[in-house]
């Protein structure tokens, strides 16, 4: 079913899988696919649970033409980072979460999904075949992309019958081009991220392509991405592309609440909680795009965006600046969850997980 170059176990494996690091210019890292030594692969049928997993060398799939994922959309995605300590060690940041995650998305989509313990696994045994990929301390990070795909053929619309959990890896760096520099951001009038009802609140892979439009528009006009709005009333902030949400005014930090059209984002949950132990009231709220007026500052988070600073946004043809850099409270939250990631900082919240 996969084309494996692991079927050929008898050969030598082409990958010098014993040195530290890969020959990679470690300063020039973004967010561009950087293929791997291995990729983790379970399958099993709509009737069973996934039970038993391997690593295949990391190389293109063999999807029948009628696969669910190809014609109807039954997939999701994941994504989570793994860190090089200083010691050399690896660190993993809240993966349970990402597997429950899994797991809820797996339910809307009619597809069965890994346990908690079958996912952390996996994730651990792809990130140690990748540990050459894993980025020196201070230079990025592995991030580990699981699918869970509709791999069976099926012609009317229904669920699979066979499904694959499947995870890769790239080393990355930071996601904007703009690096660590403010982002500059569109309200998006035209086009919709979500809809109430629809699967908004979890990662299929259905949510993103429908945002490239917007996207690449607002680009080509100097934009580092779009702002959406709900669907209903056009008139409360939801979403960027990839990544949350987050307004401060004062002491009081706001983020939209996740009600189903905004994706449950780990490092948005961790940064809420980061928040509140540094003091600030935290607020899940729907936020009127009219106090994009007046905010103090505006940031996004993410897995992949991790906690980024918006230096402005353009609200129907008027522009609002925000403070960012140092002593903004963006700052003080993206150096603190970090730290944790990284292992910089003692981990009180337990979030960090060791391979
Ligand atoms: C992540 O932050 O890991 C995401 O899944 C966003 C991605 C679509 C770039």
């Amino acid at each position: 079913f996969f084309t494996s170059q692991a079927a050929a176990a008898c050969e030598p494996s082409p990958f010098r899988t014993d040195e530290e690091y890969a020959d990679v210019n470690w300063d020039k890292l973004g967010f561009d696919l950087m293929p791997t030594d291995y990729m983790y692969v379970m399958k099993c049928s709509q009737d069973e649970k996934f039970s038993y997993g391997e690593l295949n060398h990391y190389g293109n799939i063999e999807l029948s033409p009628s696969s669910g994922v190809l014609n109807y959309g039954q997939g999701l995605l994941e994504g989570l980072k793994a860190y090089r300590k200083v010691d050399g060690g690896l660190l993993l940041f809240r993966p349970e979460e990402n597997a429950r995650r899994l797991q809820l998305g797996a339910e809307r989509m009619c597809m069965p999904s890994p346990s908690t313990e079958q996912f952390i696994n996996a994730v651990k045994q792809t990130v140690a075949a990748n540990k050459r990929w894993v980025p020196p301390p201070g230079k990025g990070s592995l991030y580990m992309r699981p699918l869970l795909l509709g791999t069976g053929a099926i012609l009317g619309v229904a669920p699979a019958p066979n499904y694959t959990f499947l995870i890769y890896a790239s080393p990355v760096a930071n996601y904007f081009k703009e690096g660590m520099a403010p982002l500059s951001l569109f309200v998006e009038d035209d086009f919709h991220r979500a809809t109430p009802g629809g699967t908004g609140g979890i990662k299929t892979i259905g949510n993103y392509a429908p945002v490239m439009k917007a996207q690449i528009r607002a680009k080509k006009n100097g934009f580092s991405d779009v702002l959406y709005l709900d669907s209903v009333n056009k008139k409360y902030i939801e979403e960027v592309s990839a990544s949350n949400v987050f307004i401060v005014k004062g002491n009081m930090i706001s983020t939209p609440a996740t009600e189903g059209t905004i994706l449950a984002g780990i490092t948005r949950k961790s940064v809420i909680d980061i928040a509140h132990n540094y003091g600030y009231q935290v607020v899940e709220r729907p936020i009127p795009v009219t106090e994009l007026t007046d905010a103090d500052e505006v940031f996004c988070t993410g897995t992949a965006v991790v906690v980024a600073p918006v230096g402005s946004i353009t609200y129907h043809g008027k522009r609002f600046e925000y403070k960012t850099g140092l002593g903004a409270v963006s700052e003080k939250l993206y150096s603190t969850l970090t730290a944790i990631q990284m292992g910089l900082i003692e981990d009180k919240m337990g979030w960090t997980v060791e391979i």
